[in-house]
């Protein structure tokens, strides 16, 4: 294509500024003319936007690997950062020890504290009839659940509370060294913590460091950097996506006061309400893959090592999929079909805590106001999220 670099073209550029409702209008119009499309932004990459095509990547792991680039645009400064950044079968002991720490009862038991955290943090929120809800909530909560998640003692858990609402809020703002400074702190709380279990380990079914350190894998331990970038890559991927959701989720509620009433009036619609969210306000609006070897995709050939960007976003408001997909919709009979976690082998680990906090979060916002309703202007995050960095709004205390 002419006055490209590469000719292969620009159908989608991922630095416009963005409104509310601006990139999935983009994204709907782009699914129906060029749903493989390729971006000359960062570099250059591919970005798949049907549900089909991205399923199809997403469940040929021998092919579509995350080990070149996982995400664009690529931002890992540092060393390589398990279960993310390996394949299988270098990927899997990593798992094999994650997911233990998400099985449904282990989750259940984090609720008591998880509950404690949203009260704690939301309760001067209400208090004082709103204001960021991002600033007050929504940039502290994950780094409070991991603290307890590991373990951790009060002052290391304090610290990294700090860290992590610092770092969060500079990935969204883009500021470059900012990230590289905090992200080399949370390298070294890491550090610290993987000292902490060596020294004084705690029982392995209920620390997840301990149970990385005692991992024996064709009978050898784990190697020690990338134990250490497992912790790190805990922290960090589990923190950015509920963050930015639950300020989204607030602005729909904002919006509908009737559906806030009906969410109060039966609560046990929560849940189903969070699923429809997830595949409508979609949080990771995509990771990313390459191939090993050349491919088709939807007629267009992609060379190996290009970065191809999943755009779970759109596959999730695929029409061929979702009836009315830009509805919210609850209970819709095939919603089990959103990609909001990712599909296959990498498929989001703390999917159960990730539910368990965003329940959490609406029970005790809606129980505790007789109102919300927006307040200024709302800032939007960046690729590779999709959501909400600040939400201004004004509440009632209930
Ligand atoms: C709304 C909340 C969340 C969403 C939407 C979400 C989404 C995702 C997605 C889409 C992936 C797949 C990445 C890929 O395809 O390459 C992923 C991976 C992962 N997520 Fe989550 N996540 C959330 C919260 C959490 C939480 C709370 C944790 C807890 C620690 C967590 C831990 C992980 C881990 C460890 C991986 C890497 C899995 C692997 O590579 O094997 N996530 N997540």
């Amino acid at each position: 294509m002419p006055g490209t670099r590469n000719g292969l073209g620009h159908d989608l550029d991922p630095l416009t500024p963005e409104t509310f409702t601006s990139a999935h209008e983009e994204l709907r119009e782009l699914r129906g003319r060029c749903p493989v499309a390729h971006s000359e932004s960062f570099d250059g990459f591919w970005a798949l936007l049907r549900h089909a095509d991205v399923v199809d990547v997403l469940t040929q792991p021998d092919t579509f690997v995350t080990s070149v680039q996982n995400v664009v645009p690529k931002v890992a400064f540092t060393g390589r950062r398990p279960p993310l950044h390996l394949d299988p079968p270098e990927h899997t002991p990593y798992r094999q020890v994650i997911n233990r720490f998400f099985t449904p009862a282990r989750t259940s038991r984090m609720e008591p504290a998880v509950r404690r955290i949203a009260g704690d943090l939301l309760a001067p929120f209400i208090g004082q009839g709103g204001g960021d809800l991002c600033d007050a909530f929504t940039h502290r909560y994950p780094g409070h659940v991991f603290a307890e998640f590991f373990n951790l003692p009060a002052d290391l858990g304090m610290e990294i509370r700090e860290v992590t609402a610092i770092y969060n809020r500079a990935l969204q703002e883009a500021r470059d060294e900012l990230v590289k400074s905090t992200s080399l702190e949370l390298y070294s709380i890491a550090q610290r913590i993987i000292a902490m279990r060596k020294e004084d380990p705690l029982p392995e079914d209920e620390d997840l460091t301990s149970a990385l350190l005692a991992k024996r894998w064709q009978g050898q331990p784990l190697p020690d950097d990338l134990v250490l970038g497992t912790i790190r890559q805990m922290i960090v991927v589990g923190m950015i996506a509920p963050s930015v959701f639950i300020g989204t989720m607030a602005v729909h509620l904002a919006k509908h006061p009737d559906l806030q009433q009906q969410l109060r009036d039966e609560p046990e619609l929560i849940p189903a309400a969070i699923e429809e969210y997830l595949r409508l306000y979609t949080p990771y609006r995509g990771f990313a893959r390459t191939a090993n070897r050349d491919v088709e995709i939807g007629g267009r050939h992609i060379e190996a090592d290009e970065p191809i960007a999943l755009v779970y976003a759109s596959a999730n408001r695929d029409e061929a999929v979702f009836d009315e997909p830009d509805r919210f919709i609850l209970n819709r009979p095939n919603i089990d079909r959103h990609i909001a976690f990712g599909l296959g082998p990498h498929r989001c680990a703390g999917e159960s805590l990730a539910r368990l906090m965003l329940q959490v979060t609406l029970e005790e916002l809606l129980s505790r106001t007789s109102s919300m309703e927006l307040d200024g202007e709302l800032e939007m995050t960046r690729w590779p999220e999709w959501g909400t960095l600040s939400v201004p709004m004004r509440v009632s205390a209930a």
